[in-house]
Parts: structure tokens; sequence; C-alpha cells
């Protein structure tokens, strides 16, 4: 049965994605930070441990839970948005936190697990647009877009330094989706976002690795 490790999974694209491997017959290894959280990923069919990422004590335990345990796909999804990060009235504690979650973390992550990949051995981040700089017009949300930048940078250089052990490595952009981070007004459901993100992990080369995927399948300029 092929296996998928998901962080961040109690709300959100991550229960999504944990929804539609499930579904699909895959196990699916679930993270979420509050075990009182954990009920509809494990309604879902996934197992689900416990995971701060941002703590790497954290990541470890989780680590050592799963010892022997293989992995097809590994999806860093977990994320915060962060706040004060308008030019004015930055907090570099907020700032910093945020890069923490967002780019260290899934690095950290990666450092533990790369030696449970088997068989498609993928490593994929769910990154941002907001991380483009080449597309980057609308100003403001630095620590967000800064974060997403650098684990895109990231993905790119575990690419380079997996190569020789056949991993794949990612970043995903589902689009602007409803959630509690994308907020009510977001054009896209989860469903579908993570439907395409879903296909474009299926549809993965090893060519692919170090790019930058949005949901439907297009390339994301850097
Ligand atoms: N929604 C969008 O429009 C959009 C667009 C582009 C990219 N993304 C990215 O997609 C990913 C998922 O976003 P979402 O929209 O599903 O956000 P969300 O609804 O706010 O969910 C975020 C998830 O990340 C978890 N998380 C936050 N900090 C964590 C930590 N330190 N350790 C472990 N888990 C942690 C949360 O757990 P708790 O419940 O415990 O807080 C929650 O499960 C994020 O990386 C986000 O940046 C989202």
């Amino acid at each position: 049965m092929p296996t998928i490790l998901i962080t961040g999974a109690n709300r959100g694209l991550g229960l999504e994605f944990a929804r539609q491997y499930a579904a699909e017959g895959w196990r699916v290894l679930a993270t979420v930070r509050d075990p009182s959280k954990g009920r509809a990923v494990s309604e879902a069919g996934a197992e689900v441990h416990l995971c701060d990422v941002a703590d790497f004590g954290s990541v470890a335990r989780l680590e050592s839970t799963l010892k022997g345990v293989s992995l097809d796909i590994l999806l860093n999804n977990a994320g915060v948005y962060g706040e004060h990060q308008d030019f004015g009235s930055l907090d570099a504690d907020e700032f910093l936190r945020v890069m923490r979650v967002n780019a260290l973390a899934p690095l950290k992550v990666a450092e533990a697990f790369a030696n449970h990949l088997t068989g498609r051995k993928i490593i994929a981040a769910v990154s941002s647009k907001m991380g483009s700089i080449s597309d980057s017009n609308s100003g403001g949300s630095y620590a967000y877009r800064a974060s997403k930048s650098a684990l895109n940078m990231l993905i790119r250089t575990l690419a380079v330094d997996l190569a020789g052990r056949g991993v794949t490595t990612v970043a995903l952009s589902p689009g602007w989706v409803r959630t509690d981070m994308g907020g009510p007004s977001a054009p896209l459901d989860a469903a579908s976002a993570v439907a395409g993100l879903c296909k474009v992990l299926e549809g993965l080369k090893p060519a692919d690795s170090g790019g930058f995927f949005h949901w439907d399948g297009s390339r994301v300029p850097w």
C-alpha cells in the first residue's frame, strides 16, 4: 500500500489531502499539533500522529515513532500566514516565527524523513504564488512572501542534494483556496485545488525535480 505523510492535516488543505489519498486506498499518516483536533482526519481514514513542525524535538519524536515505516510521499503542508507584516508595522519575532514554520520546518522534516522514502520517493512542499519573486506586484505580507520564496529555494536545493538518492522534490501552488487561511472570498474550494495537486504529484517524473507547480499542472515562474 503506498504511504504518504502529511503535516498540518487537521484542517484546510492538509485535511483534504488526507481525505483524497485515503479514498484512493493510500496509507495516510497525518500529523496534528493538538490531539483533540484529530477527529476529522481520523474519520477520513488517516492514522493520526502528533507533530509541531516548528519544534524540532517534536519532529524527531515523530521520526522515532515512525522508525521503519516507508514513505512514498512526504508532504510538507503545515503553514502559517502570520500577523503584523506590513511595511512600517513589522514584528520581528512574528517574522521569524513565520520563517521557522514555513521554510525551516519543511527542511528539518525532510532531513528527518529522507531515509524513509521508497517507491515514488517524493518530497513536496505546499508553497504559494506569493513566494514567486517574478510574479510579485502587490506588496505587503513580507514574512509570508519571504518564507515561501525561501521554501522554494530550499526545495530546489534539496532536489540537487537528493538527486543521487532518486528523490524528486517539488514546490506546489494550490491557488487561492477557501480555508481558514485563504478566507471565504477565495475562488477555489479545497477539494478542487487538492485534486489538481494530487494529479500533479501522480504525474511527476524525476526530470520535474526542483520544479514549482500550480494546481492546474502549469509551472509557476520563480
Ligand atoms: N489557502 C490558500 O489560499 C493557500 C494558498 C497558497 C498556499 N497555501 C499553503 O497551503 C498550506 C495549508 O494552508 P491552509 O489554507 O490549509 O491553512 P489553514 O487552514 O490555516 O491550515 C494550516 C494547517 O497548518 C497547521 N500548522 C500551523 N502551524 C503548524 C506547526 N507549527 N506545526 C504543525 N502544524 C502547523 C495548522 O494546525 P493547527 O490547526 O494546529 O493550527 C493547520 O492544520 C500552507 O502551507 C499555506 O501556506 C494556502
